[in-house]
């Protein structure tokens, strides 16, 4: 029996999944979901992407290990992912046994094929981190126009593209040190000797969408394939190339293994082979990627894999990035939603899928999440049309059970089970648009039905009992019918559906006869509405900064020299400190006191403290009132002249007009501790 293995792009473990990403899963999920439904063999994969110097960096500025960090974001991720129904069979990591295995293989046999070759890099290295610098860790000054402030690899005001090593006084910006050029021998992997093939490979119907397999064959197959750095110089937190001690290999050389590796745990978990999913001509592999790595997967990946005689994809199915408002998502606009701060706020997470659904095209177009529209859309479809069907029938029915043989409802069951053919046909083209349209169109149907019928009216009269049991039965399997059509996307829904008419939904089919002499359980809410301002209030701009820096002190050393290290302490001695997050809520000056201002600071669910801190020279009380600070919440409280001081603001600076009050990241919350 043929096979599908279907895999979405390993995140970054170096962040958390935000909304945007789960345009991606959700969109797999959805696929995935439907092939099982519709009774193929399906295992969905995926893994934490672990390696690159942004993981070491991070791990090094926490005091922690990588593996540490990467532990920690792995929990965090796959909690996200199941609160929002994302069932992979299997989630694992590209930092495995499985996955280090694997990588040497493909790498011996790109060895053996002659495709790998040496040459030396100049790159920036930074004398002060020890490590060379990735393009994104250089700033500096356009070489073409002149523009300060420009990253390694491409200038944001005029677009032209540069190696990092021509910008004009680099900085790293992990250490604010002046990188130098320094050369390293690197390894390549050439891809020329297969560019007949991947012209051919790529280019065959139904492999990429259209508009991809253009973007390919225009850009990249035009020309001679330039040969790929797979290699990077120690320091680098990734596997040691066996064969080039010292040498690692590059992020994104064993990233695309993961989809291999997490196939092969998932194989040793229930007794398979890798062999039977990677080699066996009856598997049909389906990458789902977002098109900013469209280069990664359509080029390298497939030209490693035939070095080292795999299966190559059946399809990579190309998405669009998710936009709020027609914008970006954006850190600063606060716009970039993570996942767990949709669910922490309460709503709910199938709303989402649902939203995204009804947005996804089988086109590479980017998604726009307009809040307004998001809570209007799933209200009015999901709780106005579909959910409210049950609400109008499943009462009427909680004595009697549904009617003992189908009534007649002119059609419009049958009509639906055609309507199945069109619905399961979108699916399989990830058109979800399309399907929602149609089962959105069958609830506009059977809603008419009920409105036609007025089971309520019908209710009154004693003597028409059995006409009540009748439309009821015939609204209630309508509403069954578009649950199942829409078990991909809203798998709790489905689940509430079965407790209540006591039938499992294991099927597309289930959707094909009506329910009939069952009982019906007692009912209960089946979606809450969404309330916009519920998500509205997770979008939270960054607090603008306070005092606009003109240039950039210079990193001289004499903040150190004027105050020394003070003398070691231990982590007990520190965590005796208990620094929290809290916002200002209200700042008034002094009277009495020239320096100080009075700060009403929230640490969350309504408990506040009164501060004086000593930044009235340095700061206006408007600017301070909504932002963020870090206080210190344990000082034991001191009486002063004008109020008792229950804390004490954390600042940086001298004093007087040089004060720097911290503040956290976006995203942090007022209460959490600072460790
Ligand atoms: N680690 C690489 C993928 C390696 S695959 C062998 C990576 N990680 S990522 O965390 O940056 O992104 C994971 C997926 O989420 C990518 O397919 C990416 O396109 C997608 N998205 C990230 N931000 C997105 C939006 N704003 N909108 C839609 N998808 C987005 O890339
Ligand atoms: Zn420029």
């Amino acid at each position: 029996m043929s096979k599908i293995l279907v895999t979405s792009a390993l995140p970054y473990a170096n962040g958390h999944i935000h909304l945007g990403h789960l345009v991606e899963y959700i969109q797999t999920d959805i696929w995935v979901r439907f092939q099982k439904l519709s009774g193929r063999r399906a295992i969905y994969l995926c893994a934490d992407d672990t390696h690159g110097t942004a993981i070491m960096i991070r791990a090094r500025k926490e005091g922690r290990t990588e593996e540490a960090l990467i532990g920690e974001m792995s929990q965090a991720h796959q909690r996200d992912f199941a609160g929002f129904d994302v069932a992979f069979d299997h989630f694992g990591s590209t930092h495995s046994d499985a996955n280090r295995k694997l990588c040497g293989e493909l790498w011996q046999a790109l060895r053996s094929a002659g495709r790998v070759v040496e040459r030396e890099v100049t790159q920036l290295f930074d004398p002060q981190a020890g490590v060379f610098l990735a393009d994104r860790f250089v700033k500096g000054t356009c070489p073409r126009c002149g523009t300060p402030d420009q990253y390694g690899d491409s200038c944001e005001k005029c677009g032209s593209t540069y190696s990092a090593v021509e910008l004009v006084n680099p900085v790293s910006t992990l250490s604010g040190a002046r990188p130098e050029v320094r050369s390293a021998q690197h390894l390549f992997v050439t891809l020329e000797p297969l560019h007949d093939f991947l012209t051919g490979w790529t280019q065959t119907p139904g492999r990429l969408q259209p508009e991809i397999a253009n973007y390919i064959a225009g850009h990249f197959l035009a020309e001679p394939l330039r040969d790929w750095d797979v290699s990077r110089p120690a320091p680098y937190f990734g596997f040691e190339i066996p064969d080039a001690p010292g040498q690692y290999w590059y992020v994104w050389f064993d990233a695309p293994i993961g989809y291999m590796a997490s196939t092969q745990e998932w194989c040793e978990k229930h007794g398979e082979k890798l062999e039977d999913w990677w080699k066996d001509p009856d598997t049909r592999v389906v990458h789902f990627i977002g098109k900013d790595i469209t280069y990664f997967h359509t080029l390298f990946w497939p030209s490693m894999l035939r070095a080292a005689g795999y299966n190559l994809p059946d399809r990579i199915q190309v998405h669009g990035f998710l936009n709020m408002r027609g914008e970006k998502l954006s850190k600063s606009k606060g716009t970039l939603v993570s996942a767990r701060g949709y669910l922490d706020a309460g709503l709910d997470p199938q709303q989402l899928r649902y939203f995204y659904a009804t947005k996804l095209s089988a086109r590479v177009e980017d998604i726009d999440l307009n809040p307004e529209e998001l809570s209007a859309k799933v209200n009015s479809d999901l709780v106005g049309k579909v959910v409210n069907l049950a609400s109008r029938s499943a009462r009427f029915l909680e004595k009697t059970g549904l009617s003992a043989e189908y009534p007649d409802d002119g059609g419009l069951f049958r009509a639906a089970v055609e309507a199945g053919t069109e619905i399961r046909d979108a699916y399989e083209v990830f058109d979800f648009a399309r399907a929602m349209r149609v089962i959105m169109a069958l609830a506009d149907r059977a809603n008419e039905y009920v409105d036609r019928m007025e089971p309520w009216k019908l209710k009154k009269d004693p003597a028409r009992a059995k006409d009540v049991q009748d439309v009821s039965s015939v609204v209630l399997n309508l509403f069954r019918q578009i649950v199942v059509y829409l078990t991909p996307v809203l798998p709790r829904l489905a689940e509430a559906t079965e407790k209540l008419l006591g039938a499992p939904i294991k099927s597309l089919d289930d959707a094909n006869a009506p329910l009939t002499g069952t009982p019906v359980a007692a009912f209960s809410h089946l979606m809450e509405r969404m309330d916009p301002k519920k998500f509205e209030a997770l979008v939270v701009p960054e607090p603008t900064p306070v005092a606009d820096a003109p240039t950039e002190p210079a990193d001289d050393g004499a903040a150190l020299a004027a105050e020394p290290l003070a003398p070691e302490c231990t982590i007990d001695d520190f965590t005796k400190v208990d620094l929290r997050v809290a916002r200002v809520v209200a700042a008034e000056p002094v009277p009495e006191a020239k320096k100080l201002l009075r700060l009403t600071l929230s640490l969350g669910g309504g408990v506040t403290r009164n501060v004086f801190a000593g930044i009235k020279a340095a700061y206006d009380p408007e600017q301070l009132v909504g932002r963020l600070v870090v206080m210190v919440a344990n000082l034991a409280p001191r009486q002063m002249r004008f109020g008792l001081s229950e804390g004490m603001v954390v600042a940086a600076g001298p004093g007087d007009k040089e004060v720097f009050v911290l503040a956290p990241d976006a995203g942090a919350k007022p209460g959490q501790r600072v460790h």
